[in-house]
């Protein structure tokens, strides 16, 4: 009887959601992305790991953090990388998605780097390609290397990811990031809820596993970790919620509410936030309490960890 080989690390060609990953392969892609943090920390920040590759970094939708974290982690890997925002593209001259793709492909790229406003864009691009395609953000349907970098941070605050709460509050109908980080946070674990009222809430989260919660008070009641997120007022079409005044005395992030959690219990938020709306500009900017800048920090490692991986076979590593 021959029994399965076991696996030995993250096995994937793309990078397009944390649905479907093993624990192993989060595992790994956390482990190689820590490896990165002190050498982005060194004056020296450069590994010719990379050295001959192309990354083009196709943005859709608009990006600080997560494409200035992908053209630093290709950068500091030495691979030649490319930005093509799609304001300067021939996308703006009414060029397909599928036509866009295999333009880029036919110029050989090794990594893509893709954001898209709609859910499934990147899966469906990647059909078209012969390269590695990573998901950096695609409409409301998933954001893996937002909760690689989230689950990095927690890891390294807390020590690990099992038996810890988490609760993820807002507006998690329109995010990707509460998606991902659902998957991957029970994935390997922890305790997750949601706290949000329900019209921001998707009809389908008890499939999630989490626990769900309307009032925040109670949603925060002993929590490890409390993740903010954005209202994301550009998904909206009609009034979710009755006023940002409301919202934030309701769902916003204070002081008296920040209580019921765990005297040390960390704050995060993955950018870019509504100060005043859903989360007090104090607390955000409490370094004891937000880990919202090392998260920006680490994004960086772990994007160094996924293009490590996703290269592995064409460096002849493997
Ligand atoms: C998030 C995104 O784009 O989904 N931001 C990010 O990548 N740091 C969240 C958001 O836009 O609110």
């Amino acid at each position: 009887m021959c029994s399965a080989p076991r696996p030995l690390g993250f096995d994937q060609r793309h990078l397009l959601g944390i649905e479907g990953l093993q624990p192993w392969a989060i595992q790994d892609l956390l482990d190689r992305a820590d490896g990165y943090v002190d050498l982005n920390r060194s004056p020296d920040k450069k590994r010719p790991l990379l050295k001959g590759l192309t990354q083009i970094n196709l943005f859709f939708e608009p990006s600080t953090r997560t494409q200035t974290s992908f053209e630093l982690a290709g950068k500091r890997l030495s691979a030649d990388v490319v930005n093509m925002s799609v304001r300067s593209s021939a996308v703006k001259k009414g060029e397909t998605l599928i036509d866009t793709a295999m333009t880029l492909n036919a110029m050989h790229p090794d990594v893509l780097v893709v954001r898209h406003q709609d859910s499934g864009a990147v899966a469906l691009l990647a059909r078209h390609v012969n390269c590695a395609v990573v998901n950096a953000g695609d409409g409301q349907h998933e954001h893996p290397t937002q909760a690689l970098l989230d689950a990095l941070t927690i890891r390294r605050r807390k020590g690990r990811l099992a038996g810890l709460t988490v609760a993820i509050c807002g507006d998690v109908l329109h995010s990707r990031v509460a998606r991902s980080n659902l998957l991957l946070l029970s994935a390997m674990g922890a305790r997750t809820r949601v706290v949000a009222p329900p019209t921001l809430l998707p009809t389908d989260v008890h499939l999630y596993g989490c626990e769900v919660f309307h009032d925040m008070e109670r949603g925060l009641e002993g929590v490890d970790i409390v993740m903010m997120l954005r209202l994301q007022l550009e998904r909206m079409e009609g009034a979710f919620f009755p006023s940002v005044r409301e919202y934030f005395r309701l769902f916003g992030l204070s002081h008296e509410k920040l209580a019921r959690a765990k005297p040390d219990a960390l704050v995060m938020h993955p950018g870019p936030m509504n100060r005043g709306v859903e989360i007090d500009g104090l607390i955000a900017d409490d370094i004891e309490r937000s880990a919202i800048l090392e998260q920006v920090e680490l994004g960086v490692a772990v994007r160094m960890g996924v293009l490590e991986v996703l290269t592995r076979e064409l460096r002849g590593e493997r």
